[in-house]
């Protein structure tokens, strides 16, 4: 069969519990510490996808990816072997780093998530009285926004075209669309994608992204969270032009940037998809304000080439 999704990361942070607030927060399931794995967090659908551990300086310390049996780990393994990438197998569980991206990956057999139907909310528009006499849906719910799954993480590499080569011929990921020079997008699913690699001058998560229902479960989880935390707000309410998602993005107290997603292209059969090389402003986004210079460059990226260089880090 084949890879199928991003099953869990793991975070090193350098303040347990401040990060562990801001997640509850942002609407997973503080499950508890897991030996071996940290404080672990759940989302409505995927299970347990976030751990947190104790770091000196924040980073993605581990991405685990979910196969759906033992042959699809010969196959990773053949393409490491032909990368001449050295890695470990045992007890089911393949773990290999990318030296560019410095990523720790552990791919195992694990059962596909399963995501409930999103209720299709009726719209009103012109000529079309579809929900006639009331107040949207949308606008009646309450409750707190739970993420449906992880869906991806951006991460900065050393060499961007060698990690995009290790995470296809090594680990088997389909590109997408690309930005040249800047940036792959990666995926080991049907979704648009579960990986973006950028070129960066420091290896660092810049963002983690997480699936809800839908645009008004993207606007009222990035409203809940800014409620007595302005300082949280990155960028948002948009929608990109590659993936074609509507997204919000908020930081954490020590600097990842999360991201509530929904509507992202999927991908169901590779052969009617056309990646494609998109530059400019496309390669951002499609509509909402542009991004703030500290989207692109997060402000601790001096502080995080420092801290790579330090003995130790
Ligand atoms: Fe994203």
């Amino acid at each position: 069969m084949s890879l199928h999704g991003l099953t869990s990361i793991t975070l090193g942070v350098p303040d347990v519990d401040a990060v562990a607030s801001y997640y509850e927060d942002f609407g997973l399931r503080r499950v508890g510490d897991r030996p071996g794995r940290g404080l672990v967090f759940a989302t409505a659908d995927g299970g347990e996808q976030l751990a947190l551990r104790p770091a000196e300086r924040r980073r993605l310390l581990e991405i685990g990816i979910g196969a759906d049996d033992p042959d699809d780990l010969g196959r990773v393994e053949a393409g490491l072997r032909r990368l001449r990438v050295e890695f470990e197998h045992d007890a089911g569980v393949l773990r290999v780093r990318d030296p560019n991206s410095a990523l720790q990956v552990s791919v195992q057999v694990s059962p596909r998530i399963t995501e409930a139907a999103a209720k299709q909310e009726l719209t009103n528009g012109p000529g079309r009285l579809d929900r006639p006499n009331g107040r949207a849906p949308a606008v009646e719910r309450e409750g707190r926004v739970r993420p449906r799954r992880l869906g991806h993480v951006v991460v900065g590499s050393l060499d961007q075209e060698a990690s995009q080569r290790f995470f296809t011929e090594g680990l088997g990921f389909k590109v997408s669309d690309r930005v040249p020079g800047l940036a792959s997008f990666m995926r080991c699913s049907t979704d648009h994608h579960n990986l973006l690699v950028q070129q960066a001058p420091v290896n660092f998560l810049h963002h983690t992204a997480w699936e809800v229902d839908d645009v008004d479960e993207v606007g009222r989880g990035a409203t809940a969270m800014l409620e007595g935390h302005p300082e949280r707000h990155i960028w948002g309410l948009g929608r990109h032009h590659i993936g074609s998602n509507f997204f919000w993005y908020l930081k954490d107290p020590v600097g990842n940037f999360s991201e509530y997603y929904s509507d992202l292209d999927i991908i169901l059969d590779d052969q009617l998809w056309k990646p494609s090389v998109v530059e400019g402003a496309r390669g951002l986004y499609n509509w909402g304000l542009p991004p703030p210079p500290s989207f692109i460059h997060p402000e601790d990226l001096a502080a995080l080439m420092t801290g790579s260089h330090a003995p130790g880090a």
